[in-house]
Formats: C-alpha cells, sequence, structure tokens
C-alpha cells in the first residue's frame, strides 16, 4: 500500500484512492469510486489517525427507476447520465447536448489546500474542485472552479459551490433562519422528511427572508449543547440557493451555490467562472456547539480584521431621533450628549447629501447638502473628534432615486429590460455594478469622500431589493452574467476601499439584515440586524442571529420606548441590558432624556465596556431560549480564557408568578473560583459572591424576577490565584 501523508491535515491514500482531511475534532473523507467518480465516504467525528477506508464504490440503483448515478451521491455531480438528484453544475453546450459527466482526473495539494481535478467524459470541460480545511474549527471551505476548455462558448445553468453528504438516516431535524424586514432570523426547526426544502433569495442580494445558512441535527438525541450537528454558511451576497433533500433512499444531501433561478451564465473558450465558499462544520456538542465553532471561524478567519478583530465600539446614530432632518446644530448637541455617557464613535444617518428631505430624492448625489451643512462636514466631524469620539457616515451607495442629477445624467446606469417599465421601491431604483462604469463612480466617490474627510466607519446601506434585472449594454445572451458580476464588483469596491483607507471600518446593513452573510462578512466588520430595535423583539431575533453570525458583529441600539410594532414600553435598564449582548448602540433621541436616563446609561456603558470583549468574541450559551413564546430567556458569554463570565436574564410575563427557573451556567472552569458582580441592582438573586465554576454551574442559581418586561445581568470575574 501507497500512502502519501502531506501535511496540514490532508492524505491520499493512492492504494484505497481516499482523500482524507482532518482539522479541529473533525474528519472529513471521500475517494475516487470504480467509475472514476468523486464519492464521499465520511464526515464527522475525527478518527483515529491510522483508520482507513476502503476504495468507495457505486451504490446499487433501485430498480429500472433510480440508476446508481442517483443513488450514489457524489462530492460535484454533473448533470447528466440519469441524475435526478440536485447537480452541482449543469451545462447546455451549443449544439444543444445538456449531458455533462465528471470525472476524477488529478490532485494537488497547496498549504491547506486540497484540489481536486474533474473533467467531463468528453468535452474539455474541467472543474477545479478546492478544500480548504480550518485546523483550529474542523470547518471545512468548499468551491469550485470551471473553466471551458472546448473551442465553443457554452452556457452554465447551474453552478454550486459544493454537495455536502450527511450519513444516511432518516431522524435528522433542519434548522434554517427564515424573516421579514423587521423580522429577521426566525430559528426554524423541522423534521426532515423525503423531498427536497428549499432555502434561497431570488432578490439579486442575501435577503430577510432566508439565511444562507443551515444545521442538521441528529433529532431525538439533541438538546442546545449535546447531539451530532452538521452544519453550513453560504459566502454569497448575491441571488444564492441551498436545496437540502433527502433522497427515495434516506440519503440527504445538501447543495448550495449560485441560484439556478433566472441563471444563465456564458463561458467563453478560455473562461471560467469561480464560484461562492461553502462552508462546513460538524460538532458533538449540539446546536450550541456549532454555533460556537462558526463565531470563532468567522472572528479568526473571515472578518476583515481577522484574526483578532478589535472589539466594536458603543456607538451613537441619531437615525430614529431625526430621521432625514439631521443638520450640524442638531447632530452637535447631540454628540455632546452621547460623549457624555461614554459613547465613542458617533455616526450620521440617511438626509446629510444631495436634496435628500426625504426618502424621494438624492440618492446618487454624494455631495453634501449645503442648507444641512453650510460648511461641510468639518466643523461636525471637528467637533465630534474633540469629544473624543470618531466619526461614521450613512451611505447607500447602489442605489439611485429616479430624482436625482445622476438619474437624470444617466437613465442607462440601473438594472432595466429595455423598453419596459422600471419598478420603484422606496422610490429608488438599483444602479447596475456589473457596469464597469457605474462600479468606477460608485469606488470614485466613496473614495473622494474617505479622503477628504476623517471618517472612521461607514454604514453600507442597500434598502430594497431588485426587479428587472436586465444589463441591456450588453448582448442578450451575456445579460445574465450580471447576477455574479454584480456582486463581483460589490466586493471588489470593498476589497479596494479598504486596501486604500485601512482604518475605515463598515457596516453591512440592507433595511436591517437583510444583507448578512459570511460573503459580505469578508469586507465589512459588522452588520445591522434589523430595523426592529424593539428590546423585546430583539432577543429573538438576536436569539437566531448567533445561530449563524458571531455576536461579535450584531449592532444594537438603545431605542426610544415605546418602540417597535408591538409599542411596548421599557425601562432603560432593560433596553440596555438586551442591547448589551451585541455590539451596544444608543440610537434614542437623548434630547428626551431625562437626568436619571443619563446616569443609567452612563452606568451601564462603562459596566458595558468591563464585559464587551466576553459578549462579542467569547462563547456563547444559551441558557434559556426566548423562541416560541418563552417567559424566560438567558445567555452567557465566556471569555476565551475562561476568565470571565457575563449572563443576561429577561422575564418576559410571569403568569401563575412561577419563580425564575435555576440557571446552570455553562463553559467555566471547574476549579477557578470566580466572584460575582452585579450590572444591574442586585435583583435579590440568592447568589454567593465567591464560588468555584463547579458551584456556579452545579448548583442552580435563583434571580428574582418578577412582573412583566424585567431584566437583570451580573458578571463572573475569576479570582486570581494570590
Ligand atoms: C435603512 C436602515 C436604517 C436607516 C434608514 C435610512 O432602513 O436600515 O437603519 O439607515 O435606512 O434611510
Amino acid at each position: 500500500m501507497i500512502s502519501i501523508q502531506a501535511q496540514n491535515g490532508i492524505s491520499f491514500n493512492s492504494a484505497s484512492k481516499v482523500f482524507r482531511i482532518d482539522g479541529g475534532d473533525v474528519s472529513y473523507v471521500f475517494g475516487i469510486n470504480n467509475l472514476d467518480e468523486l464519492q464521499p465516504i465520511y464526515w464527522g467525528a475525527r478518527l483515529g489517525t491510522r483508520d482507513g477506508f476502503p476504495q468507495p464504490h457505486t451504490n446499487r440503483g433501485h430498480a429500472s427507476f433510480d440508476l446508481p448515478t442517483g443513488t450514489t451521491p457524489q462530492e460535484f455531480a454533473g448533470w447528466g447520465a440519469g441524475l435526478y438528484m440536485e447537480p452541482a453544475l449543469k451545462i447546455t453546450f451549443p449544439d444543444g447536448d445538456r449531458d455533462l459527466v465528471l470525472h476524477y482526473v488529478s490532485q494537488r495539494i497547496e498549504g491547506d489546500v486540497l484540489a481536486i481535478r474533474l473533467k467531463d467524459i468528453e468535452r474539455d470541460v474541467f472543474v477545479d474542485l478546492r478544500y480548504e480545511m480550518d485546523p483550529a474549527t474542523g470547518i471545512l471551505g468548499r468551491s469550485a472552479n470551471i473553466e471551458n476548455r472546448t473551442s465553443a462558448p457554452l452556457v452554465i445553468e447551474q453552478a454550486a459551490a459544493a454537495t455536502w453528504t450527511l450519513p444516511r438516516g432518516t431522524n435528522y431535524t433542519l434548522d434554517s433562519l427564515t424573516g421579514r424586514w423587521s423580522g429577521e432570523d426566525q430559528l426554524q426547526q423541522e423534521a426532515m422528511h423525503q423531498g427536497a426544502r428549499i432555502l434561497e433569495s431570488r432578490r439579486g442580494s442575501t435577503g430577510h427572508q432566508n439565511d444562507p445558512w443551515f444545521a442538521i441535527e441528529r433529532a431525538h438525541t439533541n438538546d442546545q449543547d449535546a447531539g451530532d450537528v452538521w452544519f453550513g454558511a453560504l459566502a454569497w451576497s448575491g441571488s444564492w440557493r441551498i436545496t437540502v433533500e433527502q433522497d427515495m433512499l434516506n440519503q440527504v444531501r445538501v447543495t448550495g451555490g449560485y441560484n439556478p433561478f433566472d441563471f444563465g451564465y456564458k463561458l467563453n473558450p478560455g473562461e471560467s467562472l469561480a464560484t461562492p465558499v461553502f462552508y462546513g462544520g460538524y460538532s458533538s456538542s449540539g446546536i450550541g456547539g456549532a454555533s460556537r465553532l462558526l463565531h470563532r471561524f468567522e472572528l479568526t478567519r473571515i472578518l476583515p480584521q481577522r484574526p483578532d478583530p478589535r472589539p466594536r465600539p458603543v456607538i451613537y446614530n441619531s437615525w430614529e431621533a431625526t430621521e432625514f432632518n439631521v443638520t450640524e446644530s442638531g447632530q452637535e448637541e447631540l454628540a455632546e450628549k452621547a460623549a457624555s455617557i461614554g459613547v465613542e464613535r458617533f455616526i450620521v444617518d440617511d438626509g446629510w447629501f444631495g436634496q435628500r428631505k426625504d426618502d424621494h430624492a438624492g440618492l446618487g448625489d454624494w455631495y453634501v447638502n449645503q442648507e444641512k451643512f453650510p460648511h461641510g462636514l468639518k466643523p461636525l466631524i471637528d467637533k465630534v473628534h474633540s469629544l473624543g469620539m470618531d466619526f461614521g457616515l450613512w451611505v447607500e451607495p447602489e442605489m439611485v432615486n429616479p430624482d436625482s442629477d445622476l438619474y437624470r445624467k444617466h437613465p442607462d446606469w440601473v438594472l432595466n429590460f429595455a423598453g419596459r417599465p422600471r419598478t420603484e421601491g422606496r422610490n429608488q431604483l438599483v444602479l447596475n455594478l456589473a457596469r464597469p462604469d457605474v462600479r468606477a463612480y460608485v469606488f470614485g466617490f466613496l473614495d473622494k469622500l474617505l479622503t477628504e474627510n476623517d471618517i472612521a466607519f461607514l454604514k453600507w446601506d442597500y434598502n430594497r431589493n431588485w426587479s428587472e434585472p436586465g444589463w441591456p449594454a450588453v448582448a442578450p445572451d451575456e445579460q445574465k452574467q450580471v447576477y455574479v458580476k454584480y456582486v463581483d464588483n460589490l466586493y471588489g469596491i470593498l476589497r479596494e476601499l479598504r486596501e486604500k483607507h485601512p482604518k475605515v471600518e463598515i457596516e453591512s446593513c440592507s433595511g436591517g439584515g437583510g444583507r448578512v452573510d459570511l460573503g459580505i462578512l469578508r469586507y465589512t466588520d459588522e452588520v445591522w440586524p434589523s430595523d426592529n430595535t424593539n428590546p423585546f423583539d430583539r432577543l429573538t431575533i438576536q436569539d437566531g442571529f448567533t445561530y449563524a453570525y458571531t455576536p461579535g458583529v450584531m449592532m444594537a441600539w438603545v431605542t426610544e420606548s415605546p418602540s417597535g410594532p408591538n409599542h411596548a414600553s421599557l425601562s432603560t435598564e432593560y433596553r440596555f441590558l438586551s442591547s448589551m449582548q451585541g455590539g451596544l448602540g444608543v440610537g434614542a433621541n437623548l434630547n428626551h432624556w431625562q437626568p436619571d436616563d443619563f446616569a443609567a446609561a452612563r452606568h451601564l456603558i462603562e459596566e458595558y465596556k468591563q464585559i464587551r470583549e466576553t459578549v462579542q468574541q467569547g462563547s456563547l450559551y444559551r441558557l434559556i431560549s426566548p423562541r416560541n413564546g418563552s417567559e424566560h430567556s438567558v445567555t452567557e458569554s465566556v471569555s476565551v480564557d475562561r476568565s470571565q463570565a457575563a449572563v443576561f436574564a429577561f422575564l418576559h410575563t410571569s403568569q401563575f408568578g412561577y419563580p425564575f427557573p435555576l440557571l446552570y451556567l455553562r463553559g467555566l472552569d471547574p476549579k477557578a473560583e470566580y466572584r460575582l458582580h452585579w450590572i444591574t441592582a442586585k435583583p435579590g438573586g440568592n447568589l454567593p459572591e465567591v464560588a468555584t465554576g463547579a458551584y456556579w454551574m452545579n448548583a442552580g442559581l435563583s434571580v428574582n424576577l418578577d412582573g412583566d418586561y424585567q431584566a437583570t445581568a451580573f458578571r463572573l470575574d475569576r479570582v486570581q490565584a494570590p
């Protein structure tokens, strides 16, 4: 037996033709089967170093209706030869042939990357699969590059990044995140059955409705922190699709990549198309363990400031206070008040530019409005700096109002079908960023803005989805490339801006959480999860959000009360504690605040600064979920070195007056001693001042919350050994 052991956890056994990739607590194994197809073998808990597998062999068909092509999972299947399951790649050739059968050709190992080359059995269509394992978390990044080396153009009708294959079994639960504007990230859990479940966006961007994330739990055995979970996240901010299917023999496969709906990418001879990366991982510590792995992975491998992102500063944003009515003096007054409570970054939102009085005009005209800021932004920025804060600004670069100088000059710059109506959303149209001139314009004005002003932060908004996604300036058979080229240019602009202005941080916002995914997170430091800032609603949104994304990017503002769709009146303390579970901001109208509010805010912001690293970058444990109408909810965050924990507890309504459930903390060092510190006024909980991790995790802690909309929080600090 010849066995090539390569570096970095990748190995290939040339006798059994089996590849194995190890990372974290995970092993991922696949091989070249008897037909030269790439066949998955194993994905799960890490195996013994010497464990091996025989060469994979195609499965038997099922009667004459399900051929081996369909019953045998592949790593990356072309649509051809009787495949009825979701293909990874589907191509139409100019002669009308649509058969694609991909066979193994060769492999390369470059550093951490295993690259496998596949080729159609006859045509010169090559596919390079890329596997990159994160040694710390065991999260594997998979993508494909499709190359046309034939002598004629072809059309790619469907291109996935990867197919993930789960151990054959029937008792799975699928977790996904669904939502809508102002109600994002609702966790759905459903039993899996035969058939396909589609998670997708056809909107041109990620969307509020589905997140490009899934988790599959082995049902009946799992709870929050125990049991097998396979999960994945697609790094793409355009139209996407993840198909989760359980076939007729109860084999589960998950295929994700570009959304094939309205897709049709013309590939000329010599050209290639790269897919997004589909990340996948496995945890034996339940869905909580899965999200902790993803959080760690995002912080250390995805975010622009990886592997050690700066914690988010405490921000003030005046949007909910002033809406479009921003003025130099009004903003300065708010800035003074914000500085007085410990805010570190002051952000001017919509309304500062062009003829922007409301949402009917101005988008596209990125000059400072002279009436509102007669001397430009400089006096305000200087004032903000003199108060010890840095300065941030809202932009919505990809949009244009028909009532703007830009649109009057360039009506052809928007997505449109020639001669057809242009459907507006919020009175705006989408600029076609795939066009080189639009890309140059957008980069140009942002670069100028950042060069001429001392700006530390951009809130990059995107307030509608596509309609009429036409691109009349290019040939009809090239128009559909817009689905890929638009997003590539968006990423390109963000990348170049960051290179040229390395100190500038960026937030991804799309009417709240409409563009949150691991693709945009490579270029943005934080996101705005929802326009819904009601602190009670936020508990559920934040709970769902953190299944896929780290609290380190989850901005949360304290706003007015009553607020949100249910107009609930909530105490300043409750509002702060809800927001302190992510990146803290204040968005209330400080001109309405009383001395008591300022005092409470000053105190809680000071407390927040003591725990923010733990909350943003530590390990999150969901002790009690707010979902499904739960009366209670509790989160605990533990710092990476386990020296600190922060606990937030909320009571919705104490129906029948039952006591708050006992809390059992997790993730502490059982032997170390921790000292209790109340963040809020002590609610009379029966807690010791100092106790071991073992005590905090096992004794059962009581916090005495009763009434409606109550909240409390405390932290534990490890006592230094004398
Ligand atoms: C979107 C954002 C808000 C605010 C407005 C401004 O809705 O999500 O936070 O910036 O746009 O128009």
